[in-house]
């Protein structure tokens, strides 16, 4: 009797997983469980949706700035110009607004950890270059910390 009853428990439950399985259609499943990719939408940054909330690991002090001022001189001047008004040599002309670092208005949505988003990871159009293989994070937060510097207050 005991027995009996076992028998019909494991067939309830190879029934039931193979239902389950016959109304999942694998890859389409798969496919709708992908998470969207981590990107504000529409300007072309890849950052992950708390990318605001990060802080400097470091302590921000003159000898860090210090260090991010020689990074950016020699990364992003090229581009970014040597006070970062967006007038490096290497600039994109169409995108030279937008490649002001010291804009005011532009500082509410350049938080630090905005700031080292973008330059960890880049964006393809204007074109900025990932720095994730050239710098360490540590020389990354160095650099957020310098740019932070030259937008006016
Ligand atoms: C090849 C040229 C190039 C280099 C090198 C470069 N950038 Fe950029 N950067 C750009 C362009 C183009 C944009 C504007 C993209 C846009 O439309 O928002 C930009 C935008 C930015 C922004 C966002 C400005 C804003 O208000 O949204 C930050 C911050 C920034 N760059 C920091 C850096 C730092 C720091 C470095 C060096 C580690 C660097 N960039 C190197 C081309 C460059």
């Amino acid at each position: 009797m005991k027995r009996g009853c076992l028998w019909s428990l494991v067939a309830a439950v190879v029934l039931s997983v193979a239902g389950l399985a016959a109304h999942q259609p694998s890859g389409q499943a798969a496919g709708a469980q992908q998470p969207a990719p981590a990107q504000s939408p529409g300007n072309g940054w890849t950052l992950p949706p708390d990318a605001g909330d990060t802080k400097n690991p470091l302590a921000v002090d003159a000898k860090l700035v210090a260090t991010g001022k020689a990074l950016f001189k020699d990364k992003c001047q090229r581009c970014h110009g040597p006070g970062g008004l967006g007038d490096g040599p290497d600039a994109d002309p169409d995108a030279q607004g937008d490649m002001d670092l010291t804009a005011p208005q532009r500082a509410a949505r350049n938080s630090d950890g905005i700031v080292f988003y973008k330059l960890w990871n880049g964006r393809r159009k204007p074109k900025m270059p990932a720095f994730r293989e050239e710098l360490t994070k540590e020389q990354a937060w160095a650099v957020v910390a310098y740019v932070q510097t030259l937008r006016k207050k």
